[in-house]
């Protein structure tokens, strides 16, 4: 009796494929997480420490700028830490050992904030403000405001070393800080969400991304009208009453 072997086509194909990649990826991940269980989820929680200590510097310098000129320079503060699936992704396509020794030298970006302003100028007193913190250091800087992407993807980030004070000890961690307004942000989600769209022809996701790039500079020139016109109201305010 002859015995049917079933043939796959493309589509099932790749759907086997990703399966098999995705189990490879938790494999892997599930044998680093059973011989370090207990020192990941610690150094997670390390990470998850330094974006609360971080956040709270930005609440603060939020809150003393609301007393002393009356406006609230942050719109909003977003925070999140990596999930394992993508800080495993990120250590295998960058080619590290799977160790957390390797994770904290290599990846910087486990623990994310973003902190989203109405104004640019406010995103560079931000990111001054915080670089003049004596517990803060500064590892790298990426001006995508002042040098935008080729995506016409505008933001300031920043990697800083922050503090943490533990029982007995202090420890140094990695923090990534995206500053954004809210029309980058705005933009940013959009573009976020058609890059990670993998069943859009391509010539449709050509067409779509010169849109972006277009709405990019759009959203650009709408950043800088609009500081225009708030420095124009704060002139206009301080003759007025002359403060
Ligand atoms: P990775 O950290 O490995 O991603 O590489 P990198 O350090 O060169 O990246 P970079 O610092 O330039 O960007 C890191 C983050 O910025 C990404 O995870 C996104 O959140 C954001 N980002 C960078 N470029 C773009 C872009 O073109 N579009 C959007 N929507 N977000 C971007
Ligand atoms: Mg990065």
């Amino acid at each position: 009796m002859a015995i049917k072997i079933p043939m796959f086509n493309d589509s099932a194909k790749e759907e086997v494929k990703g399966k098999l990649l995705r189990e490879l990826v938790s494999e892997e991940f599930l044998e680093m997480a059973r011989d370090n269980t207990r020192p990941w989820r610690q150094l997670m929680s390390y990470y998850r420490c330094a974006m609360m200590e971080v956040e709270t510097k930005f609440r603060v310098l939020n809150e003393q700028f609301s007393l002393q000129y009356d406006r609230n320079p942050i719109e909003t503060i977003k925070t999140r830490l990596k999930s394992m699936d993508s800080i495993v992704g990120k250590m295998k396509s960058k080619g590290l050992p799977l160790t957390l020794a390797a994770l904290e030298e290599n990846i910087f970006d486990v623990a994310g904030i973003r902190i989203i302003c109405s104004f640019p100028e406010d995103i560079y007193m931000l990111a001054d403000c915080l670089l003049n913190q004596d517990d803060i250091t500064l590892i790298e800087r990426k001006d995508y405001i002042q040098n935008p992407k080729n995506s016409g993807y505008r933001s300031l980030h920043l990697i800083v070393d922050v503090p943490i004070f533990l029982e007995n000890e202090k420890r140094l961690m990695k923090v990534e800080v995206q500053f954004r307004t809210i029309a980058m942000d705005f933009w940013a989600s959009l573009e976020h969400k058609l890059r990670y769209k993998k069943d859009i022809p391509e010539q449709i996701a050509d067409e779509l991304a010169a849109e972006m790039y277009e709405c990019a500079q759009i959203s650009a020139r709408l950043d800088q009208r609009m500081e225009a016109v708030r420095g124009r109201i704060e002139r206009e305010t301080r003759e007025k009453y002359g403060e």
